[in-house]
């Protein structure tokens, strides 16, 4: 997989900039932004010395890439240079980054923060991703950054479509894509075309969807990718596409929470607690899916002879740790040893607690004393390595940045749980630490 860095968006930014400013564009949309030396630039400019490593004014360390990367995720560094409400305007005691630098930088996050392309088919975890207003976008600006979740459950702001304010390159690592046909026809002539207030919740409907990641792989209009099963740009109602079992997800009648799911208040508002799509009107969503329920006679007990959703998840996050062979697990040279495979998350965790299953909800269960992830960008890492240590292409998750894990008591058991990428352990096993 490639980001895309021909990037639409950087282009029209430029455009609406030449316009609101008469600024010149630097933003060459042949060869793309990375981080070094666009980004790098701008910050060794008009961040240092105040947020060196050795220095990290406010906690924020901005000469690693690891470092930005934790102020770009956390949304703080561009609400910063934006000098959003709520933040410390950014670089301090000085004028506002040329308009040029900030599009420069929210270009580069958008196409997913890294510098270099990723590794082929590798999971990138969510990101936060913040820009102004794309030019035709209708909804007034209130003056502050768009802010989106590039993530399946990611959502943009109600009204604006995902399309504009994240990527669906990022999206389609998270889960499989195939144009798998629908269950079922449309019918051209459908008699609730003719009901306004049915038309009305339809399209209110298509729009939450539209300001979520699920458009782009539900979405032909949206994406420009043929969709898979449901398509809400198709003409008439598309929900007679869904099989009885996706009306129930999308009702909420069936969990499919164990795909992950941000809270409202993380996510503009959206969450899919509840329901199937994110959405900012749990009732609204579950009262249109449940009327198609009662539509097609489908009842509760059918709802319940239904099968599992993710059943597949599910047996990978509840297979139960055995115990380490010999060569696994912390040894006693004080480094983590696992079967052969490179990998690409490693959590040392209490014996007992939870695996881990997606992000942006599941992949933190409690007990959880160290996580070690691997950038997308670099191969994963071999066994050998040192508890607490952070090598070069590695981030670490838990604890926080700069908090080094506890140490490991002699004599006590844990649980190692390593991962090639998201959802496929290579080791699940307990070990007495040496
Ligand atoms: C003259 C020193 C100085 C410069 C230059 C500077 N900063 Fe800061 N920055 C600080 C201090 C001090 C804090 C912590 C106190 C605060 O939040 O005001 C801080 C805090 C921050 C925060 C956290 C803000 C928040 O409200 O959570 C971010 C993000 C940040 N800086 C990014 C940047 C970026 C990006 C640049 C360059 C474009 C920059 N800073 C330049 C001194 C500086
Ligand atoms: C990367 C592509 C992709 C994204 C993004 C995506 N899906 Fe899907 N979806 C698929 C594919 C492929 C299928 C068909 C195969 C399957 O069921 O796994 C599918 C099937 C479904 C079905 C079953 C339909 C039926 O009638 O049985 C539901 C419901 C569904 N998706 C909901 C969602 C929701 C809600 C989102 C956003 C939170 C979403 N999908 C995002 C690819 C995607």
């Amino acid at each position: 997989m490639t980001i895309n860095t021909s990037r639409k968006s950087g282009a029209a930014a430029c455009v609406i900039l030449a316009v609101i400013t008469a600024a010149g564009c630097i933003i060459d949309d042949e060869a793309g932004v990375s981080y070094d030396p666009d980004v790098t630039r701008i910050i060794s400019s008009s961040c240092y010395p105040c947020h060196l490593s050795a220095a990290a004014s406010g906690g924020i360390i901005l000469d690693t890439y690891d470092g930005v990367r934790k102020a770009v995720e956390s949304t703080a560094l561009v609400r910063a240079v934006n000098h959003n409400t709520g933040y410390s305007p950014m670089p301090q005691g000085a004028g506002k980054l040329a308009q040029t630098d900030i599009d420069t930088i929210q270009t580069w996050i958008k196409n997913g923060s890294f510098e270099t392309d990723p590794i082929d088919g590798v999971f990138i975890q969510p990101f936060g991703s913040c820009q102004g207003l794309e030019p035709g976008d209708g909804l007034a600006s209130q003056d502050e950054l768009v802010c989106t979740n590039v993530a399946i459950s990611g959502s943009t702001e109600e009204g604006r479509l995902f399309m504009d304010y994240g990527s669906c390159d990022v999206v389609l690592t998270q889960r499989p894509y195939w144009n798998k046909a629908p269950f079922g026809r449309i019918d051209p002539d459908d008699p609730r075309l003719g009901d306004q207030a049915f038309v009305t919740e339809l399209e209110w409907i298509n729009s939450q969807v539209r300001a979520s990641g699920c458009v782009c792989c539900h979405d032909t209009a949206g994406s420009g990718r043929r969709a898979a099963v449901w398509d809400i740009s198709a003409a008439g109602v598309w929900t007679d596409q869904l099989s009885d079992q996706g009306v129930a997800i999308l009702s909420g009648k069936v969990s499919s929470g164990i795909l992950g799911t941000f809270t409202a208040g993380a996510n503009n508002g959206f969450s899919r607690d509840s329901t199937g799509f994110p959405t900012t009107d749990v009732e609204r969503v579950q009262a249109f899916f449940n009327n198609e329920l009662v539509r097609r006679g489908v009842t509760d007990a059918d709802i319940d002879a239904m099968e599992e959703f993710g059943y597949f998840i599910v047996d990978i996050i509840e297979q139960q740790p055995g115990e380490c062979a010999a060569n696994e697990g912390v040894l006693a040279d004080g480094k983590i040893y696992w079967d052969t495979e490179p990998a690409r998350y490693i959590y040392v965790k209490e014996a007992g607690s939870d695996n881990p299953g997606v992000p942006p909800s599941n992949d933190n269960p409690e007990g959880v004393l160290w996580r070690l992830d691997v950038l997308p960008t670099v191969e994963g890492l071999s066994p050998g390595i040192d508890y607490g240590a952070v090598p070069g292409g590695t981030y670490q998750v838990t604890p926080d940045n700069a908090t080094a894990p506890p140490p490991l008591v002699s004599g006590e058991q844990y649980h190692l749980y390593v991962l090639r990428d998201i959802l496929v352990p290579v080791c699940n096993c307990i070990f007495t630490a040496p």
